[in-house]
C-alpha cells in the first residue's frame, strides 16, 4: 500500500473541511486526536485534528507517524500577522518554523520586577546538559529553527496562484502557547526571532517530524493581525484548506 499524505489542523474549522473532501474515511482516536483516513483522487490521505497548542501537536505527530507512516505532513491553519505589509487572507508557506516561547531569563533580584526584551532564546535541543547552569548552558542560547521541506515548498510555490483570497507568501512560522495583544511584544519577536506569523503549533510538529525523519511544511493563513488592524475572520480556516488541497493534488501527480 502507498504511504499517505498527513494533513494537520488544530480546531474543528482548521480539519473538518478537509476531512469532508475525502472517500471512503474511517476516524480513529487517539488522545486527544482524531484521525480521519480516507482517500483524494484515489491517493491515500490521513487528516489530523491535532487538538490547540504544542503537547497536543507534538503528541499526535509522533503516534501519526508511527501509525500510518506518513511519506510527508502539512500542518496548516490560522495565525496571527506579525509582519505588517502581511494582510488577513495571506497564506505564509514556512520556509522555517520555530519555538517563539522558549527563553531564559536573565538574572534578577528580588522586588527587581521582569524584562522580557532581555530574555535570549533558549534551544531545547542544544545538548543533553542543562540549559540553565554548567558548561553546556551557553551552546543552548540560541535560536532552533526547523526547515521546511524543499519538495513540498516547491509544490506549494507551484500552485500559489490557485489562492484567490490573498497572497501566498514565504515566511517564518513562530509557535507556542501564546495569543500575544501587545503590539511591542509582537515587534520584538518579528525583530529578533524573524517571526512572519504567530501560532500555536507548526514548529512542535516539525519538531517531531524531523526527529522521525519526516518530511514536513507549515502553511498558515492570516486569521488576524494585530500589528494592521486586521480584524479577526474565521473563514480564512476553510481558505487555507483550500488551498492546502491544491497543494496535495500536485504533490500527488509529481509522486
Ligand atoms: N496567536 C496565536 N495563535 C493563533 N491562531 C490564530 N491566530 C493566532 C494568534 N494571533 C491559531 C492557533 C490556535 C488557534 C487559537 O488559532 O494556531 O490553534
Amino acid at each position: 500500500p502507498q504511504s499517505p499524505i498527513m494533513i494537520q489542523g488544530p480546531m474543528p474549522i482548521e480539519a473538518e473541511y478537509f476531512a469532508s473532501l475525502l472517500d471512503n474515511v474511517q476516524v480513529e482516536q487517539s488522545g486527544n486526536a482524531s484521525f480521519y483516513k480516507g482517500s483524494l483522487n484515489g491517493y491515500p490521505v490521513v487528516v489530523v485534528k491535532t487538538g490547540k497548542g504544542v503537547e497536543n501537536t507534538a503528541a499526535a505527530t509522533a503516534v501519526g507517524i508511527i501509525k500510518y507512516r506518513p511519506i510527508a505532513i502539512i500542518n496548516q491553519g490560522t495565525s496571527g500577522g506579525h509582519d505588517p505589509a502581511l494582510h488577513v487572507g495571506d497564506i505564509v508557506l514556512g520556509a522555517r518554523s520555530v519555538n517563539a516561547t522558549s527563553f531564559k531569563t536573565p538574572k534578577r533580584a528580588k522586588g527587581k520586577g521582569s524584562a522580557p526584551f532581555s530574555w535570549t532564546p533558549m534551544d531545547l535541543m542544544a545538548s543533553e546538559g542543562s540549559a540553565g547552569e554548567g558548561d553546556s548552558a551557553a551552546d543552548a542560547e540560541k535560536i532552533r529553527y526547523y526547515q521546511g521541506d524543499s519538495t513540498l515548498m516547491a509544490v506549494a510555490l507551484s500552485v500559489k496562484n490557485m489562492h484567490k483570497s490573498g497572497r501566498v507568501v514565504k515566511g517564518t512560522i513562530g509557535s507556542g502557547n501564546f495569543w500575544n495583544n501587545e503590539l511591542d511584544r509582537i515587534e520584538w519577536l518579528h525583530r529578533e526571532i524573524g517571526t512572519s506569523v504567530e501560532e500555536m503549533e507548526t514548529s512542535a510538529a516539525a519538531q517531531i517530524a524531523h526527529a522521525y525523519h519526516t518530511p514536513l511544511l507549515g502553511i498558515r493563513i492570516l486569521s488576524n493581525n494585530a500589528t494592521n488592524h486586521g480584524e479577526y475572520d474565521p473563514s480564512t480556516a476553510k481558505a487555507c484548506q483550500l488551498f492546502v488541497k491544491h497543494v496535495v493534488e500536485a504533490y500527488i501527480k509529481q509522486l
